[in-house]
């Protein structure tokens, strides 16, 4: 909680009604802090922001950073995480995902600009592609195909990355970078694709769980809470940092591992089936977190069995209570239901 003496600080979060936004609104709310949450909706959800509608700090503005709507009142800091994550969303409508990532950034970083506000770029591992340096340090350039299907979301971050530095070069805005890693918990969407939330989807509807690949692909995963708490902790920390810092949590687990696991929480899950591996899947990642746990002193707390367990038992009380939550579609989806339409 805020002391009283410390002012009540003005903060922005584009894609706060996204999964990872919806959580940092919860901390920065239970921190006193005042949250204006502006997201368009296109694959978050005002439910996950539903508790906060009533709260004397809390504003949701319904806006597309690609096309911001002004804001005339103060604020203290910003943070960019108005971008679809996972890649059927990100995919459904590519050019979206990279005006997303370019002309939304650029536009979140100009009201930066004119607010003097310290802001925070949601970036992502992805920006490293299929790796072929392990652990990913942040000092790695990565292997990206810039022409594949993923390309509108990876380019799509590290020209993003370029903005966030060049505003910094110019002194014109403390910008600050995440590469975020793999994080999960309560608030998924139980059908956006993501390994964690689809096989503890299948596992809690008696699914068998599939696996893409042979299984021997390496993930490492965040539970939402700590990922929030180093966002948090990279926002505030002075002096700016001036580079990336990776965000997740370097505990390495195969999918096979993974399944697992999720079937020792599900002991009636029918088995596994295998699946082809989507193009351009990087096979290993796993981020080197010393530059976070030297200049945030943060690291994750949450093991991969207690984040599981703590998601599971959201899903399924979440699927019990709402049974179109199942089957309800982004307006990412709808989006990429139309373009083939048209096409
Ligand atoms: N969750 C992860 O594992 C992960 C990993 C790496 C990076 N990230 C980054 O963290 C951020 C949040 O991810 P998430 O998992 O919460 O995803 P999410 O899809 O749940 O949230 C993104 C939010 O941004 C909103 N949004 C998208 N485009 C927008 C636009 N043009 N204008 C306004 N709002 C827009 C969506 O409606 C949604 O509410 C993203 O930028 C993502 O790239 C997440």
């Amino acid at each position: 909680m805020q002391s009283r003496n410390e002012k009540t600080q003005t903060v922005l979060i584009a894609g706060g009604a996204g999964f990872v936004g919806s959580h940092l609104c919860d901390a920065h709310l239970a921190r006193g802090d005042k949250v204006i949450c502006v997201d368009s909706y296109i694959t978050g959800s005002q439910n996950n922001v539903r508790p906060l509608l009533n709260h004397p700090n809390f504003l949701l503005v319904e806006s597309d950073i690609r096309d911001l709507t002004k804001f005339d009142e103060p604020l203290d800091k910003i943070y960019n995480l108005a971008c679809a994550a996972s890649p059927p969303q990100y995919q459904a409508d590519p050019v979206h995902t990279m005006m997303t990532c370019v002309a939304g950034t650029g536009n979140l970083l100009q009201l930066a600009e004119r607010h003097q506000a310290n802001f925070l770029q949601a970036s992502t591992s992805e920006v490293y592609g299929d790796p072929v340096e392990h652990p990913q340090r942040e000092d790695y350039r990565g292997n990206v195909n810039c022409t594949g299907p993923r390309a509108c979301y990876d380019e799509g971050k590290r020209a993003a990355e370029a903005l966030c530095f060049d505003m910094v070069r110019a002194a014109r805005v403390s910008a600050r970078v995440a590469r975020i890693f793999n994080t999960y918990g309560p608030r998924m969407l139980p059908n956006d694709g993501r390994i964690i939330s689809n096989l503890l989807v299948q596992a809690i509807s008696g699914d068998p769980l599939t696996i893409y690949g042979s299984g021997e692909q390496t993930r490492s995963f965040c539970f939402v809470s700590d990922l929030v708490a180093g966002l948090m902790a990279l926002m505030d920390v002075d002096p700016n940092p001036g580079m990336p810092v990776n965000l997740g949590n370097p505990g390495e687990f195969t999918i096979k591992e993974l399944a697992v696991m999720i079937e020792s929480l599900f002991p009636t899950t029918p088995g596994v089936v295998y699946r082809p591996l989507p193009q351009d899947d990087p096979q290993r990642r796993r981020p080197d977190i010393s530059r976070a746990q030297e200049l945030l002193n943060w690291r994750p707390q949450i093991p991969l069995s207690e984040g599981l367990q703590r998601t599971a038992a959201w899903f399924e009380a979440t699927l019990s209570d709402s049974k179109e939550f199942g089957s309800r579609r982004t307006k990412a989806q709808d989006r990429a239901a139309a373009l083939a339409v048209e096409r």
